[in-house]
């Protein structure tokens, strides 16, 4: 396939949380595939959090760094146009790790931990649903729900960045265990989708009286605190946790622009104290422990009814720095973020 495509390049570390210019678009050649690989259009890319651990200049944590000028690389879905590739057709729907770009170059055979490209079936649901409900985001939430937490029936679990993609599916699986499940969100109209969404109670970390709403939402307490922030949500939250509580540690988005330092003396000597005084269990996780068994259990949910897979979408690929970029600074979206590049058909 010949003519040109846009791509999304690192053109500055990031400093703080990400900005929208701390990426450029290009206009290069669309590439080729070569032996056992395929040629993929994008249509739509996730603009996960957990991609800002690429962007600093010195690695703190995660997998790799992302090079100056290099196209970043996140969770797509795409469609085969063409293939070199015995187990791929064009038309495939497939997920994966693939470039910020219109289209991209794909050797299955050399992929990484994560496996090749995961085909994906649309008569079964959206494909877009393969990154949230029905993908990373969903099997996280499972992970830290059902494995980590250990959530039983006529439970309590509080859930921060509830309105997020993995947190609107922590709060939905929660309910479908048979426990009740209170959300920490920004902003009213979140607060309000999450209700809408099934979750019992809700706190606006964003209003004044945030610790107030939190107690009332939390009258006896929480068994389980499914953890996506940091910082000042997660010290309203540890007052209220029970004795042996457990406390999934997905990630701590309030500190990613902040490196391994923390603002100003920070509060660890006081969590440390609930740590200890309530006996808290705290396990840090990766939702792809859940495997097959967690999107399994979450296709049957969506079967019953029990489980809606919120979702929102910005178009074209210049819009996918500013995407990004809002996933940190506070955005009116629910459930996950999605940039489409191109139309299914
Ligand atoms: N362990 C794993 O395997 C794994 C996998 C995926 C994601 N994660 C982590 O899980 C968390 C949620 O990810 P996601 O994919 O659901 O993200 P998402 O859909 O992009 O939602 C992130 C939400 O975080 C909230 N937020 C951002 N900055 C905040 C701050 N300073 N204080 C409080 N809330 C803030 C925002 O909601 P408001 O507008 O309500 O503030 C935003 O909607 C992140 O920490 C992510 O890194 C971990």
């Amino acid at each position: 396939m010949s003519g040109t495509m846009k791509q999304v390049v690192l053109a500055s570390y990031a400093k703080g949380n990400p900005k929208p210019s701390d990426f450029r678009i290009e206009q290069v050649p669309v590439p080729e595939p070569g032996e056992r690989e395929m040629l993929l259009q994008t249509l739509y890319i996730a603009v996960d959090p957990l991609i800002r651990f690429s962007l600093d200049e010195k690695l703190l944590s995660g997998a790799s760094r992302m090079d100056l000028g290099a196209v970043m690389v996140g969770p797509t879905v795409c469609k085969v146009v063409a293939s070199n590739h015995p187990d791929y057709s064009p038309g495939d729907f497939v997920e994966g790790r693939t470039a910020w770009a219109e289209y991209a170059v794909v050797a299955p055979d050399q992929s990484d931990y994560r496996g090749p490209p995961r085909k994906l079936d649309p008569s079964l649901a959206p494909v877009s649903t393969a990154l949230g409900a029905l993908g990373g985001p969903g099997q996280t939430a499972y992970e830290g729900v059902v494995n980590v937490g250990r959530l039983k029936a006529g439970e309590t679990i509080v859930v921060s960045a509830a309105a997020g993609a993995v947190g609107s599916m922590a709060g939905q699986i929660a309910k479908a265990l048979g426990a009740r499940a209170v959300g920490i969100a920004g902003g009213e109209a979140k607060c309000k989708a999450l209700l809408d969404l099934g979750f019992d109670a809700v706190a606006d970390y964003k209003e004044p009286d945030f610790a107030d709403q939190l107690k009332a939402a939390l009258p006896e307490g929480a068994d389980v605190y499914f953890e996506n922030v940091g910082g000042d949500v997660t010290l309203a939250v540890l007052p209220l946790l029970k004795r042996g509580a457990r406390m999934p540690m997905c990630g701590f988005i309030a500190y990613y622009g902040v490196g391994m330092e923390g603002p100003g003396p920070d509060h660890l000597p006081g969590f440390y104290r609930h740590i200890m005084a309530k006996g808290l269990e705290i396990k840090g996780f990766a939702g792809i422990f859940a495997g097959q068994k967690g999107l399994d259990d979450i296709a049957g949910w969506i079967k019953e009814g029990k489980v809606r897979f919120p979702e929102s979408l910005v178009d074209g690929i210049d819009a996918v720095p500013e995407a990004f970029s809002s996933v940190f600074s506070g955005h009116d979206h629910v459930g996950k973020l999605l940039v489409r590049i191109a139309p299914e058909t």
